[in-house]
């Protein structure tokens, strides 16, 4: 296994040798601050608000001392606990709505927003009032209110090298959190993504540091207002937080919350880039890193979080842990964690373990764990923010200034700024024999399952986390390309015709199709290799068609990264890297379609700030480096005036087949699915099933293809009882502890044809004697036999009851000794909706 898991990274990341670096300092994560830049102190606190703060903590008990440095979710706290529980903060997590409810209206959050700041702000006996800070992760606007205007995520504004327009972007993110009620944004995300296949790429505006750097301080200033003028936290700005502090995005293979195994000085010169202009442009809070340096998780890292970011670097704001970060420093657990506060985290993320972690931590103060000075700093530093952003003076969120005007959320200028976002962020990669802008006067198809889907535009951290389960409905305010698309066209004389899946009553003269990847957030969206796989298995079959027919295809291109696509790039006479645009889809048909008089409105400006692979693997090279040849090279980019053709590229995406394993899909229309393989076994040995009739080597089950909604898209299964049997899928070694974490499970879509006579177990195999199993007769007998139905095992009963989830070799194995028929279609990695479980452990 270890080998296999050697063999796969020397496959995958051939570059791996110059992305990891030796380590220099003899104790993993140590740090020698002298290296890093020496900035003045911030000194956010002037005298008159430093007297304030030392009046505050004079008068205030260490209860209340402990509480502020405490933050809760929305969703595990009540407004009403802050009496006996002083909470300092409450976040909305991704999932996070009013009362439960992702799209509760705007009013329904500012009405929340009061409710907590009322009971932090009540006179009682006994009582310090200090108002509550409320933070939400305004990422790409203020993208968990409904209606808010939603910009084109990082990876777009990277392309646009515009630092003046992220300046009014983050102008107008500020003052819809304003809006709202909210007084915090955790944004924006400085991470410098060095390997795509990370699932948070697109919240980065880039692979090179210099662009990263140039954008920092004009974000923070557009969030905060600018440091030393009158305006610096006025009544439309918002607190901003650079994150995630430091080597997000170096992580190993990408991968999510990993460690970032390179030197001390990389990690300054590459990962730190946007920090400096950050915090010298005021950023009042920081929040560190999910992930490790050199193996050790930065929110337990003394040096990097102490003594360098506080101490080389002068900052002087809260430095904030991310969501329950602390659980996985050793030692600690998401209810106990002195080693991040004495570290130097000054508040800690603590969505549902608040109240245990609160009283832990008030007795490790007690007890001398953590000294009272690093309590009274923390302290200071929550309290200087709090004052410095107007929270104390202000009045209840819905009194102020910006509070409650609903009808300025994605109000006409804001959407102008975010229209003016998508088009300087679309980059052109093809466009041959000048096929685009297009005359207006055409009859166009307009395809693909992106074309009428603001959710698919506008991606993750969308209403909701992974930015699914939105309809056009949940938009009130967006457009979706099409209707963009249908505006200008129309409007000039032409005609369109929408269809998703490509067909057409009248044969256009053009069709412009949008495709591209659904909607992810954080690991969910992690890839093991650079080649973009459609959610839809008929898309390319659809464009062939189309070139077929000698239609000339426009593709546009909805992507959180680059990703290797020479086979729809080849079927495309033009294509448009159009990242995650957002709800302002007129942006496409802006720079796509002709004015009626056919004068061209806009031109592409867009310019990579991503390397585009020319295969699907990934090289770890990067600009400098020897042997960079990328695909299209960061620059790259072409315009009106300035074309270039494109030859015909290698559909050979050089990943090798065992590579090509889908971590989250195992099974699905009839077959398993990317390298996995559906095996059925008995004592006498595994047979891997193939055909459309299978049996174990001794017939104790019987595998069959069926028809359910297609044909043979589902397998019925029989066990005989005449002895153990099992059906499994099995592939290479997967990591599964990110989403083990992450409170992922494991869905089963079956249907129960004849109830099992005896035990049944699902076992989870990881390596030879690893593994663990539960026990699902109970679930199997409930079943209604004939009715289907779906089965999520959480990954955590798993890891739990001892399976190693860094090397899941089968992630389900149904095995019995009695009888049983059932017949399944569907076998994913899916989310914890509230409905996963952890059957009965089998032992
Ligand atoms: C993410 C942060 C985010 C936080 C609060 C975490 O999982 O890493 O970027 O701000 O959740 O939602
Ligand atoms: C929350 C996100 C958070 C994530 C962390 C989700 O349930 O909604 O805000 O970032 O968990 O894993």
């Amino acid at each position: 296994m270890k080998a296999l898991k050697r063999l796969r990274s020397a496959l995958l990341a051939a570059g791996a040798s110059l992305m990891v670096c030796a380590v220099a300092s003899a104790e993993p994560g140590a740090v020698t601050p002298a290296k890093w830049p020496s900035l003045p102190r911030q000194n956010l606190a002037g005298p008159t608000v430093a007297a304030r703060v030392d009046r505050l903590l004079a008068s205030m008990s260490l209860e209340e001392k402990v509480g502020q440095l405490i933050q809760a979710d929305i969703s595990s706290i009540k407004p009403a606990e802050l009496r006996d529980y002083p909470i300092g903060s409450i976040l909305a997590g991704g999932n996070s709505g009013p009362d439960g409810d992702d799209r509760a209206p705007a009013s329904a959050w500012l009405a929340l927003a009061d409710d907590f700041y009322r009971v932090s702000v009540e006179k009682r006996a006994g009582h310090t009032p200090i108002p509550v800070l409320f933070g939400i992760d305004a990422v790409h606007g203020n993208n968990n209110l409904p209606g808010a205007v939603i910009f084109p995520h990082n990876v777009g504004l990277g392309a646009a090298h515009d630092p003046a327009l992220l300046r009014r972007i983050a102008e107008v993110t500020a003052d819809e959190v304003a809006i709202g009620g909210a007084d915090w944004a955790f944004a924006p995300t400085l991470a410098v993504v060095r390997d795509v296949r990370w699932g948070r790429s697109y919240e980065s505006y880039g692979e090179e540091p210099s662009l990263v750097r140039s954008y920092a301080a004009s974000i923070v200033e557009g969030l905060q207002g600018k440091r030393g003028s009158k305006d610096f936290m006025g009544p439309h700005r918002t607190i901003a937080t650079p994150k995630h502090f430091v080597g997000d995005g170096g992580t190993n293979e990408g991968r999510d919350q990993d460690d970032c195994k390179v030197d001390e000085q990389t990690l300054i010169d590459i990962h730190a880039a946007g920090y400096v202009p950050a915090i010298k442009a005021g950023a009042l809070t920081v929040m560190a890193s999910f992930s490790s340096w050199n193996g050790v998780k930065m929110v337990a890292n003394k040096g990097l979080i102490t003594d360098v970011l506080k101490g080389r670097l002068g900052f002087d704001g809260i430095v904030v842990s991310d969501w329950n970060a602390h659980s996985q420093v050793p030692g600690c657990t998401k209810y106990s964690c002195a080693a991040a506060i004495n570290a130097g985290i000054d508040m800690l993320m603590a969505p549902d373990g608040w109240k245990r972690l609160f009283q832990n931590t008030l007795a490790q103060v007690r007890a001398g764990e953590i000294p009272m000075a690093r309590i009274d700093d923390a302290v200071r530093r929550v309290l200087t923010v709090k004052i410095l952003s107007g929270a104390f003076d202000r009045g209840l969120p819905s009194q102020r200034p910006a509070a409650g005007k609903f009808a300025a959320l994605a109000g006409a200028d804001h959407r102008a700024v975010a229209r003016e976002a998508v088009r300087k962020s679309l980059v052109l990669l093809k466009n041959e024999r000048n096929l685009l802008p297009l005359q207006a006067k055409s009859n166009v198809l307009i395809a693909g399952d992106g074309a009428d889907n603001i959710a698919k535009q506008s991606g993750g951290w969308t209403i909701s986390w992974q930015g699914t389960g939105s309809t056009n409905r949940d938009f009130p305010q967006g457009m979706s390309i099409y209707a963009g698309l249908q505006q200008a066209i129309e409007s000039g004389g032409g005609r369109v015709e929408l269809s998703a899946d490509g067909s057409f009553q009248t044969k256009p003269d053009v069709a412009i199709v949008v495709i591209g990847e659904d909607p992810y957030a954080e690991f969910q969206g992690d890839l093991d290799t650079l080649e973009y796989v459609s959610s839809n298995e008929n898309e390319l079959a659809m464009l062939r068609k189309l070139k077929a027919q000698n239609i000339p295809v426009v593709t546009v291109f909805l992507s959180g990264r680059p990703l290797w696509t020479n086979p729809q790039l080849n079927l495309a006479d033009a294509f448009v890297a159009a990242w995650l645009p957002g709800t302002e889809g007129g942006g496409i048909a802006d720079l796509l379609v002709r004015a009626p008089d056919g004068a061209v409105r806009h031109d592409f400006t867009g310019k990579l700030s991503f390397s585009w692979p020319r295969t699907g693997l990934q090289d770890g090279k990067h600009r400098g480096d020897a042997g960079y040849d990328p695909l299209f090279p960061v620059g790259y980019g072409l315009s009106y005036k300035q074309g270039a053709r494109v030859a015909a590229l290698s559909e050979e995406s050089g990943v090798p087949a065992a590579a090509r394993i889908n971590r989250n899909i195992y099974f699905r229309q009839g077959r398993a699915a990317g390298a996995w393989s559906l095996y059925t076994s008995d004592a006498q040995g595994a047979e891997r099933v193939t055909a459309t009739r299978q049996t174990s080597p001794r017939k104790i089950v019987d595998v069959r293809s069926v028809d359910v909604a297609q044909q043979e898209d589902a397998k019925h299964v029989t066990w005989n009882g005449a002895g153990e049997g099992s059906i499994r899928i099995e592939g290479r070694p997967v990591d599964l502890r990110r989403q083990s974490n992450g409170d992922m499970a494991v869905s089963l879509r079956f249907r129960v044809d004849a109830t099992p006579t005896d035990r049944v177990k699902w076992t989870v195999n990881c390596g030879k004697d690893c593994g663990a199993a539960t026990d699902v007769t109970d679930v199997l007998r409930a079943a209604t036999p004939g009715a289907w139905t779906t089965l999520k095992v959480k990954l955590a009963c798993f890891a739990d009851a001892g399976a190693d989830m860094q090397t899941v070799e089968r992630p389900i194995e149904l095995v019995t000794s009695g009888k049983l028929e059932l017949t399944f279609t569907d076998i994913r990695l899916d989310s914890n909706t509230g409905d996963a479980i952890c059957p009965g452990s089998g032992g």
